[in-house]
């Protein structure tokens, strides 16, 4: 069958609420052209993140019922460690309340001034909690992740020849750790191949270096794996999922993602010393170590959203869904991201609006075009985001891409919201050549792009 179905019936809706052209444009001059400044209730289809937007299942709710409250060795939490051993496989798990904390525990207790961490891309909260600790984050993807036109199969890559360079110029002993993100988020959700992973262990491994895996969407990257990568058509996700991490020293988890969770994460690690520091560091401020920053209940929807991440009716919809929404807008021209990534479709807002030179927010001006549109939120990952602005000078330094992501969160909207969207986007499309850029008017020095003012130019 060509149909694309949800591999689920739904069991409680919640309205989305219509709204005006005009109410949209009175909304955006409120939020000052931030998208994140917006009213939830004020968007119709809202592909800001996959992160944290998931719908849980039955059983997951079910699961909450049993959540024990317990401050100390609840039964949730040896629920939540069983299933993170058997998925993951290292030996400490610390749990947290989501992703950047497990970043915060990490690099805070391994990284300083001076030091170097390489990844494929690093993830925004990723680069920087690593510049919070004193160290520089370095993106190492292959040449063809940094070319949204290019199409491999594995465009999340690390060039290991970089690596081996980094390694060479700066001595293994200023690398206090390797990442690689799976799948590469920032660099347009492209999957990142058991052979790579291997390669990049091997070379981490010779020069006494840990590795670790930033694992959000570690159930898709396994997908992505058995259906291109050779050797592993029949293999079941959970036993690829299992081989990416035994590869690895470590990863820290955010399971507002493929946890298929509202909130939560971990940090594991092999390593006895560090878990140690690191569990001292997770007491002060996160909580103790049986529950972390979560509630017994959300353990509980995490040790179940695991597994349904994995089942393979489920990433199958998944995996379709997205590229069905990547594939009908590229034959009509649009400029994406090729091939469609896992968890999300960017839009190449670079050749979207070739009249928007960077500093002028291209992405940021397609964002707001969506929404004025079709009510859509979605999210620049341009200049707006890791764009810098020269101390000395003042000058603003373009990213490296321009591009627009529309992340579509799991298990939330049907396939008659995609082709809403398709339509949106076509429309847009048709009329390009009259968007414009914008400008910032307030920006804070770290992560602005959650919090700036901007205004049409
Ligand atoms: C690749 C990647 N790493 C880390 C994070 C941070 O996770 P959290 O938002 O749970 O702090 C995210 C969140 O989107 C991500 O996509």
């Amino acid at each position: 069958m060509k149909t694309i179905i949800e591999p689920f019936r739904i069991k409680s809706v919640e309205p989305i609420r219509m709204t005006t052209r005009e109410q949209r444009e009175e909304h955006l001059v409120a939020a000052g052209y931030n998208v994140f400044r917006l009213r939830a209730d004020d968007v119709l289809i809202d592909l800001l993140t996959d992160s944290g937007t998931t719908a849980m299942s039955a059983d997951q709710w079910a699961a909450l019922q049993r959540g024990d409250e317990s401050y100390a060795g609840s039964t949730s939490w040896y629920r939540f460690e069983r299933a993170v051993r058997d998925i993951f496989g290292y030996a400490h798990v610390l749990p947290v309340h989501q992703g950047r904390a497990a970043e915060r525990l990490l690099f805070g207790t391994l990284c300083r001034g001076g030091h170097v961490v390489p990844s494929n891309t690093h993830f925004d909260t990723t680069r920087a909690n690593i510049e919070h600790a004193g160290a520089e984050a370095v993106d190492l993807v292959i040449d063809e992740g940094r070319i949204p036109s290019a199409r491999h199969p594995f465009k999340g890559n690390m060039d290991t020849g970089k690596l081996a360079r980094l390694i060479d110029q700066m001595g293994p002993h200023r690398i206090p750790l390797c990442m690689l993100t799976v799948t590469n988020n920032s660099g347009g959700g492209q999957p990142v191949s058991m052979a790579n992973i291997k390669e990049v262990s091997a070379l981490c491994r010779k020069h006494g270096i840990p590795f670790y895996l930033d694992a959000c969407r570690f159930a898709e990257n396994a997908w992505f794996i058995r259906t291109r990568e050779e050797g592993y058509a029949g293999h079941s996700p959970i036993a690829i999922a299992r081989e990416m991490f035994s590869h690895a020293d470590g990863c820290t988890m955010s399971a507002k993602k493929d946890g298929m969770a509202n909130i939560g994460g971990f940090l594991a690690t092999n390593d006895d010393r560090l878990a140690r520091t690191e569990t001292e560091l997770l007491i002060l401020t996160e909580g103790y170590p049986t529950y972390g920053g979560m509630a017994g209940r959300d353990l509980e929807a995490i040790a179940e959203g695991l597994y349904e991440a994995l089942d393979e009716d489920y990433l199958h919809y998944r995996i379709t869904s997205t590229s069905y929404l990547g594939e009908h807008i590229a034959r009509e021209g649009v400029p994406i991201v090729q091939p469609p990534g896992g968890h999300a479709i960017y839009i190449d807002a670079a050749a979207f609006l070739p009249q928007v030179p960077p500093i002028q927010l291209p992405g940021q001006s397609l964002v707001v075009e969506l929404y004025r549109e079709a009510g859509i939120r979605c999210v620049e990952i341009g200049t707006l985001m890791f764009g810098r602005v020269d101390p000395v000078t003042g000058a603003e330094h373009a990213a490296a891409m321009e591009l627009v992501r529309l992340a579509i969160p799991r298990r939330v909207y049907t396939q008659s919201h995609v082709d809403y969207v398709v339509e949106a986007i076509l429309n847009v499309w048709q009329r390009r050549a009259t968007l414009r850029g914008y400008r910032i008017l307030e920006q804070l020095p770290s992560l602005r792009h959650f919090t700036a003012r901007l205004a049409p130019l």
